[in-house]
């Protein structure tokens, strides 16, 4: 029997290539779509290529028609939140009018099943330390409002259409593939563990440290960070439990273990062997000084079990990958 398809719809950037590859791992065939409009062709290795708008019906439809998938990941987005800030009309047409279109294609061809990726921008300021999937969802962005808009929509879709929905909330996505096939190449690289790692590689000037003296243990800002191929392997979990149990769920991903902005400093000087060296600027407006998940939801329906997500492993990953990428 051939592997069961899943149509992989962002697949060639960060996180949909990861997710890709754990698909193929479990016997899966990801059938990616990507405009490559962020993404790289190059992060499409373990199954076909379809360069595609997810807005483009024709060629979503001959993809369900050839494939016959049994579910959808769904990771493409317009995702820089300052970009959002400056050109809301493209992350509203992106993420939530080609997010519908995609919809609508996949119900018309009977495709059930959507893998979504959310944010933890979507809750907005935190109302309690750690933040469960009862936390009030109130975001502060362009960005995280459009991915409430989708959350709002695919809940819509299962009472009115039956569309079984797994609605996964990263927090701070990091790492790299273990074995080095894959890791981050956004551009522009807004995301702190690469650009520490640029910076300590002297690819980029000095970093910015936004607010020393916040309510935290060293005054900096703390996230939680997630290994890539942990949420990989939790798309595949979530996807498996779509297709088992015919029911949607909402899923906060973390580990409940916050990393300070300076953590992430000194952890990568101790894995590269190199310095960071690093200014302190005033505060940004908007950055709350603790974010960070209870993921006991994941864990008790999923099995959600973040194995990589420790300090150490996410920046000798990350840098095993941008030492590679960069002739170091
Ligand atoms: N990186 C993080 O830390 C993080 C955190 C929370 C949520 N997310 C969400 O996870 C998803 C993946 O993030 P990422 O970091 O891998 O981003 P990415 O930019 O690396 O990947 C997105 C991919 O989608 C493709 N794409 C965008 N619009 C498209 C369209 N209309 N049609 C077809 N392809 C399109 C891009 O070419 C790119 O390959 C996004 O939805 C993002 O909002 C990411």
């Amino acid at each position: 029997m051939s592997d069961i398809a899943v149509l992989v719809v962002g697949g060639a950037g960060y996180i949909g290539s990861h997710s890709a590859k754990a698909l193929k791992n479990a016997g899966f065939l990801p059938v990616v779509i990507d405009d490559i409009s962020a993404g790289h062709a190059h992060n499409v290795k373990y199954g076909p290529l379809i360069k595609a708008n997810m807005n483009d019906k024709a060629a979503i439809t001959d993809a369900i028609k050839q494939y016959n998938p049994q579910a959808i990941m769904h990771f493409a987005a317009s995702i820089e939140v300052g970009e959002g800030e400056k050109d809301p009309l493209k992350f509203y047409k992106n993420n939530v009018a080609n997010s519908i279109a995609l919809f609508d294609t996949a119900i018309e061809n009977g495709v059930k099943n959507i893998v979504f990726s959310s944010t933890a921008a979507t809750f907005g300021v935190p109302q309690s330390k750690y933040i469960d999937e009862n936390h009030t969802q109130e975001p502060i962005n362009t960005y995280g409002r459009t991915k409430l808009m989708v959350e709002k929509i695919l809940i819509d879709l299962g009472k009115a259409h039956g569309v079984n929905s797994a609605i996964l909330r990263y927090f701070n996505a990091c790492g790299a593939d273990p074995d080095g096939e894959l890791g981050e190449e956004h551009n522009p690289e807004t995301h702190l563990i690469p650009n520490v790692l640029a910076s300590i590689a002297g690819r980029r000037t000095m970093l910015s440290i936004f607010g020393d003296d916040y309510e935290t243990p060293d005054g900096t800002c703390v996230r939680d960070y997630v290994h890539v191929s942990d949420l990989a392997d939790a798309h595949v979990a979530a996807c498996k439990y779509l297709i088992e149990n015919g029911k949607s769920i909402d899923l906060n991903l973390g580990t409940k273990n916050g990393n300070s902005v300076l953590e992430i400093m000194q952890a990568a000087e101790r894995v590269t062997g190199l310095p960071c060296s690093r200014e302190i600027c005033p505060r940004r407006a908007g950055d709350p000084p603790f974010l960070v998940a209870d993921s006991t939801k994941a864990r008790q329906t999923i099995g959600f079990n973040p194995i990589r997500s420790d300090i150490e492993t996410i920046l000798k990953d990350a840098w095993n990958f941008h030492k590679k990428a960069w002739n170091i």
